[in-house]
């Protein structure tokens, strides 16, 4: 078996990321982790895959004039290390639409809601204040439109009377680092890789 090259970005402390990195250290995983990417320097993730040996690199955002550029250097760094497919683990800049076509069917993020539920930010509070019964966690393909993109994979949830933003994020985030390998394992593996419209 030919395994898949994936890159990770990142733009934090990089908790999906070591779901990853430790998923992938089996010999019978269909991808490995060839490189991780921030837009963030210092991230804290960056110490971390690091330490398990993967290639860093550290493209802050704010040394380039422009986003296109940006983006420009990032699609540089993911093509030297051979990329195949990319995944998006707390990278917090939403990316361009030629980014994205330029990776249509190869790059996926995780998002700590059931979508199309609660697309964007402080989504753990804004499940509790809509009284949702359930929550959870989707792996899905990017698209030009935020958190909008095919669904791969989900994982739920129920909604305890006592809980508060932060229980229910502890519990979600078990719950991705659990979504995140399978769902790359899915699309990793054998079978036509999938292409949006
Ligand atoms: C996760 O909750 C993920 O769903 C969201 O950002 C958070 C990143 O956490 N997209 P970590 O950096 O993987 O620990």
């Amino acid at each position: 078996m030919r395994k898949k090259r994936v890159a990770i970005l990142i733009s934090g402390r990089g908790s999906n990321m070591a779901a990853l990195i430790e998923a992938a250290r089996d010999p019978a995983y269909p991808a490995e982790i060839v490189g991780v990417l921030s837009n963030v320097a210092g991230a804290g993730g960056l110490e971390r895959a690091a330490r398990a040996g993967i290639a860093t690199a550290t493209l802050a955002q704010q040394t380039f004039a422009a986003k296109a550029e940006h983006e420009a250097a990032v699609t540089a760094r993911l093509e030297a290390w051979g990329v195949e497919i990319v995944c998006l683990a707390g990278y917090m800049r939403l990316l361009s639409a030629a980014f994205v076509e330029r990776w249509a069917g190869r790059l996926i993020n995780i998002h700590p809601s059931l979508l199309p539920a609660f697309k964007g930010l402080d989504t753990h509070a804004r499940a509790l204040a809509a009284g949702a019964a359930e929550h959870g966690c989707t792996v899905h393909f990017v698209t030009a439109e935020m958190d909008g993109g095919p669904v791969i994979a989900q994982a739920r949830i129920k909604v305890l009377g006592n809980d508060t933003p932060e229980t229910l994020a502890a519990r979600v985030l078990l719950e991705e680092h659990r979504l995140y390998p399978e769902a790359l394992r899915l699309l990793a593996g054998d079978g036509a890789p999938y292409r949006p419209a």
